[in-house]
């Protein structure tokens, strides 16, 4: 039963309730006229402390495709936030007004604050460096429907694995998996957290390797995760102008990986995918964001009590 729960991490989901909430989704993507109506007269409220595009629009799509309506702000500059407000009393204030409430805050473990304050569903909606499961749902959801399940896949994760909450949050779900394998594909500075290998790979048994060289690896991988170098998150620009353009997946890389190979990217890019890939059929990163509405309509319905 998923009405009433918040949504932190991926963890907060069970296998079975990712497969619920993919099903629904797939069933809304065949049939978006059954589900116009689910959300009538419920109220979404997205709070964006940090800049998004597809995240918050997809939110605000989701709800309005689902009969529903939505209101918050994209930049807490116009928001009591700036006066000094607290996050505990801005979630109180919004819970008053409505039934689910999607959050983006740059800080660490603001969406879980913010769900000791809320009795209405909190969505984080990517909390700083750390987790941003809805993103987790749309890779998952678009994995699913492109490969057909989970299990026995090879995923390369590639760019930006340090600072990337995207990344941690999909190595953490696809780790329950069967037989599913990591190559995490970065400079030395930008590797993975020490908490992934240690507490998510290692204690679920994952099998998986470091690389530098994305050329070296990408003819193994069934999924290749590229992602942005975090600017944002960086305290020194010389280190980012170093490290931006580490990776560029251009056509003569593209050669040398499977022709089942799928291409993701949670998007936004910058270099990391030259726009020549994007007509490679393996390109899979715009119907990734297609996928994304979906997911989250699916997630709305579900937490809202609607289905
Ligand atoms: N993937 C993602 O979170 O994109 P936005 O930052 O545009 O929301």
């Amino acid at each position: 039963m998923l009405k009433g729960r918040h949504l932190i991490e991926p963890a907060d989901l069970s296998i079975k309730e990712i497969d619920e909430i993919c099903s629904l989704a797939e069933q809304i993507l065949v049939d978006p006229a059954a589900f116009a109506d689910v959300c009538r007269g419920k109220i979404l409220a997205t709070l964006f402390f940090e800049p998004s595009t597809r995240t918050r629009l997809s939110f605000e799509a989701a709800m309005l495709r689902l009969g529903g309506s939505y209101l918050g702000f994209a930049d807490a500059a116009g928001s009591s936030t700036t006066k000094g407000e607290s996050l505990s009393d801005t979630i109180r204030t919004v819970a008053s007004y409505t039934d689910v409430i999607a959050m983006r805050n740059p800080k660490e473990g603001a969406a879980l604050l913010a769900s000791k304050y809320s009795d209405i569903p909190i969505i984080n909606a990517g909390d700083g460096g750390h987790q941003h499961p809805t993103q987790t749902l749309t890779d998952l959801l678009t994995i699913r429907s492109i490969k057909g399940g989970f299990n026995d896949l090879t995923i390369g994760l590639c760019g930006d694995l340090k600072f990337g909450r995207t990344v941690h949050s999909l190595a953490k779900a696809m780790s329950r998996y069967q037989r599913v394998k990591f190559i995490l594909i970065s400079p030395s500075e930008l590797q993975i957290p020490e908490y992934i290998t240690s507490q998510v790979f290692k204690r679920s048994g994952i099998e998986y390797s470091t690389e530098e060289r994305l050329e070296d690896v990408i003819g193994d991988l069934d999924v290749l995760y590229m992602t942005r170098v975090q600017k944002e998150r960086f305290f020194n620009e010389q280190d980012y102008i170093r490290l931006k353009d580490s990776y560029i997946l251009d056509n003569e890389k593209m050669k040398l990986a499977k022709k089942s190979l799928i291409v993701l990217h949670p998007l936004p890019r910058v270099n990391e995918i030259a726009p020549e890939v994007d007509d490679d059929p393996r390109a899979a990163y715009f119907k990734q964001v297609k996928f994304g509405m979906y997911a989250r309509m699916a997630l709305i319905a579900k937490l809202t009590g609607a289905i």
